[in-house]
């Protein structure tokens, strides 16, 4: 494998913690964008947003997946939810879309043991119901740009990510 893995999906979907079990499972080298970018700009995503906007986040993204596409491979990379936008996302690696209903979703963060914080830190799940509007809008274009599709309802991150490291074809863990 050269390409990368580039896991893509809603908020709260799991897409930090399944590539998390990923690297357990396997050799892969793991990044994700949000962090990429927090280290960048040495502020959390709350803060960039309530200080710059939403539009200069963006753009934060975008330039992101530039570097990526230019200089990273044999990685798996996973995004903030509305990273899919960018233009480049296919060329940066192979796209897994991590499925989920919504109430699947807000049920899992709900049930974190640490949920206040996962719902603070993230600036566009503070009212559900737009949350509701922005998953609706986006599920769409989700399937659209991804290679890969994993349903990822009512399966344990150990087999969702022996699914995708079968299906995106990453070399398993050497025993
Ligand atoms: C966003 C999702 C967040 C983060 C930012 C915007 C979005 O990442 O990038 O708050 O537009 O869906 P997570 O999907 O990791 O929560």
């Amino acid at each position: 494998m050269s390409k990368n893995v580039v896991l893509i999906g809603f908020m709260g979907v799991g897409k930090g913690t399944i590539a998390r079990e990923i690297v357990k499972q396997s050799d892969i080298f793991a990044i994700d964008t949000d962090d990429l970018i927090e280290s960048m700009e040495n502020r959390k995503i709350k803060k960039i947003f309530k200080e710059e906007g939403e539009e200069y986040f963006r753009r934060l993204e975008a330039k992101t997946a530039k570097w990526l596409e230019k200089n990273v491979k044999n990685t798996l990379i996973s995004t903030g939810g509305g990273f899919y936008k960018v233009d480049n996302l296919n060329k940066i690696g192979k796209v897994v879309y991590l499925k989920s209903s919504f109430k699947a979703i807000i049920d899992r963060i709900k049930s974190h043991p640490n949920a206040q914080n996962k719902l603070k830190k993230r600036p566009l799940l503070k009212d559900l119901n737009k949350a509701k509007k922005l998953y609706e809008s986006r599920i769409k274009d989700y399937e659209k740009k991804a290679d890969i599709i994993i349903d990822v309802e009512n399966k344990t991150p150990e087999d969702i990510a022996k699914e995708i490291i079968k299906k995106a074809k990453i070399e398993k863990r050497k025993k």
